[in-house]
């Protein structure tokens, strides 16, 4: 059976080849870096004494110095357990979790489709490269000049023109023979039943081809260069080819570009890291379009265990920042976590090298800070803890935030580490959690309050120096840290403004959504008059519905729900998206709220449970009670992290999946 070669990618990319081989050698303890996934062993290929055989995670390869030997996972396994191909591959594809593609012909036929489409793609890049060229790209090319992009710039990252037609791409395809399905497998084309004739996606746009690990092209992201365009950004829908949960743009480049210590840096855009790799920095890779994804995040662990993660300082930038943390913290452990830089407030990476070369870009990464840093600082960055019931508060939220990690050896670390940290900011002997014996002692100046100021090797400050050092804190300036003001929560702004944007959705769904209720008052009445303008019969549209809002004086608060989801970057909420994503990005959401008040239902349920019991006298159903509680506020505290996260769509577009199994 022939394995396709994404296949073998993937499953190479998900097992460390040190899992493979450790099971056949104990690795030598003092050559070996486990946290840079350098690991030496003697060599079980041939007699030895001292270690000469190595193997590197990163790389996916292995090699003895002594007897020459190398290769990768499935040539380990074929060659010293003498497996053939087919069980070496399934070997590791068991390793990873992932089901062997099974062996039926329908299965042999897609790869073929897959491998077709993957020419196709070629083919479509290979023409926007032209047109970029051709007369109709001066426009686009002037575009780029004026963006600092030089010609080496644009070959390397083969960027192209879409021109401004609805059949450009449609009728060079045709004319070479490629089908009518084919174009459409491949997103490069808008299609559907209600659409008499298809026409080409990407018009008038300067694009960039995204690429697999093979670097095949298998997407496309398209910028607009009318600034009247209706979206900025326009990425290819997810096909056979393309999940934009398991790609990051750059990827292939940035991991060769990565050395052994090397930094992997993560930023926003397409144009950041083009701009970042024309000044240098090629170790740059991004998502792509959304927030950065689980998957995202263990491709990136597999080139290093600490990535930058870079954002804007503009509030935006921060609550990605914060959402990213939530995606992070369950995933994190020894060796594979993250850091967080900040930019300058207004600016991305693109502007900042473009301004000033890459010094202050460097400065940025150099000044990334720890995930703990950033936790301890969202929590405590702008409070004031003048009251035993404010530190209370706090030391519980920290103990949720860091009840996420589900690595235990680490969550202990970091709750030791949170422990310290209250510590040198209140200056006493502050206790967190009951691990703490022994340290409640010292008396408000006592030696553990200095002690802990002095982390930041800047001993003595004092209480007072300690405080404003964790409030002057950059990130914790403005929104990253907790409260959205007066603000809806996030996820059921996101109900009501994608079917705002997509009222269709009212039709097809009414009686479903009819029923949903929402938290928030001013929510709830927008909602009502949304139910009613589509009750009343006649012409009805986004049009009229929002006539309808601004009737009934919903028009700013409309206007602030549209910032809210423009900030988060959800762009399924809004009125660009594609009908088929704002459906998929509302049913995450609608589940995420659907859980959430089950959850709120069953709290309100338990407390009163407890509180019966306690006037009855019923000690013995307490602690039963209570366990459940807090089980409920665990699931409440994740949910509404993962809520923070509804826009990494890949996250949980990523499981979906694996669940279908496609
Ligand atoms: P930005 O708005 O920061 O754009 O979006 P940018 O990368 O700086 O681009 P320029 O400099 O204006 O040309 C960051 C990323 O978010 C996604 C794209 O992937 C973009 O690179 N995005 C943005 C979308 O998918 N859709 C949009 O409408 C806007
Ligand atoms: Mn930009």
């Amino acid at each position: 059976m022939r394995f396709s070669p994404s296949f073998l990618d993937d499953i190479r990319e998900r097992v460390p080849i040190s899992d493979v081989i450790g099971r056949h050698v104990t690795w030598d303890r003092k050559k070996t870096n486990t946290s840079r996934g350098d690991w030496w062993a003697c060599c079980p290929f041939h007699g030895e004494k001292s270690p000469s055989f190595h193997c590197e995670d990163r790389k996916g390869r292995y090699h003895c110095f002594g007897c020459g030997v190398s290769g990768d996972h499935f040539r380990f396994l074929t060659e010293l357990e003498s497996l053939s191909f087919p069980e070496a591959v399934e070997r590791v594809a068991d390793m990873a979790g992932i089901a062997l593609p099974a062996p039926d012909p329908q299965a042999a036929q897609r790869q073929r489709q897959r491998a077709s489409l993957e020419d196709v793609m070629e083919m479509a890049a290979a023409f926007f490269e032209a047109e970029l060229q051709g007369p109709q790209g001066a426009k686009a090319r002037a575009y780029l000049r004026d963006r600092g992009l030089s010609g080496r710039t644009i070959a390397a990252f083969r960027l192209g023109y879409s021109p401004d037609s609805r059949s450009a791409l449609k009728e060079h395809l045709a004319s070479r023979g490629v089908g009518k399905e084919q174009i459409e497998a491949c997103g490069l084309v808008v299609h559907g039943p209600e659409i008499a004739v298809s026409y080409d996606r990407f018009r008038d746009r300067i694009m960039f081809p995204i690429l697999s690990s093979r670097e095949r092209v298998i997407a496309f992201g398209g910028r607009a260069l009318s600034p009247t365009a209706p979206a900025k950004y326009l990425n290819s829908n997810e096909t056979e080819l393309f999940h934009k949960g398991n790609v990051l743009y750059n990827f292939t480049r940035a991991r060769r570009a990565c050395g052994p210590d090397g930094t992997l840096i993560v930023v926003e855009g397409y144009m950041d890291v083009i701009a970042l790799a024309q000044a240098g920095i090629d170790n740059v890779i991004a998502p792509l379009g959304t927030a950065l994804g689980e998957n995202q995040l263990k491709l990136a662990w597999r080139v290093t265990p600490h990535p930058v993660l870079c954002f804007d300082g503009d509030e935006a930038g921060q609550r990605a920042a914060n959402r990213t943390v939530d995606l992070a913290l369950p995933l994190i452990g020894p060796g594979r976590s993250l850091r967080i830089a900040v930019l300058p407030p207004g600016k991305d990476p693109d502007d900042l090298v473009r301004q000033d070369g890459r010094e202050p870009f460097d400065q940025v990464i150099e000044s990334a800070r720890p995930l703990a840093d950033i936790v301890w600082s969202r929590e405590a960055g702008s409070g004031v803890f003048e009251t035993p019931e404010s530190r209370a508060e706090l030391e519980a939220k920290l103990r949720q935030t860091t009840a996420l990690i589900a690595d235990e050896s680490l969550r202990r670390h970091y709750q030791q580490d949170m422990r310290d940290r209250m510590q040198a900011f209140f200056g006493t002997g502050h206790r967190f959690g009951n691990q703490d014996k022994g340290r409640s002692g010292g008396g408000a100046y006592g030696r553990g309050g200095y002690g802990g100021g002095g982390r930041d090797g800047k001993r003595g400050g004092g209480l007072q120096f300690v405080r404003s050092l964790a409030v002057s804190d950059r990130l914790s300036q403005s929104g990253l840290v907790r409260g959205h003001g007066a603000m809806p929560s996030l996820r059921e702004t996101v109900l009501v403004m994608t079917v705002a944007n997509h009222p269709q959705m009212l039709h097809h769904e009414f009686d479903e959504l009819s029923a949903l209720e929402f938290d928030d008052k001013g929510l709830m009445r927008v909602w009502q008059v949304m139910l009613d303008a589509a009750s009343v019969g006649g012409r009805f549209d986004r049009e009229r519905l929002f006539e309808a809002l601004e009737a009934d004086g919903q028009g700013a608060f409309i206007a602030r729900l549209e910032t809210q989801i423009r900030n988060a970057r959800i762009w399924t909420a809004t009125v660009e998206a594609a009908a088929e994503d704002a459906h998929e990005g509302y049913q995450q959401a609608l589940a995420l709220h659907k859980r959430t008040r089950e959850l709120k239902w069953q709290r309100a349920e338990l407390e009163r449970d407890i509180a019966e019991a306690t006037e009855a006298g019923d000690g013995e159903a307490i602690p039963g009670l209570m366990l459940a509680l807090q089980e409920v506020h665990l699931e409440a505290a994740r949910l509404e992290n993962q809520e923070a996260i509804i826009d990494g769509f890949g996250v949980l577009s990523g499981r979906a999946k694996g669940g279908r199994g496609s």
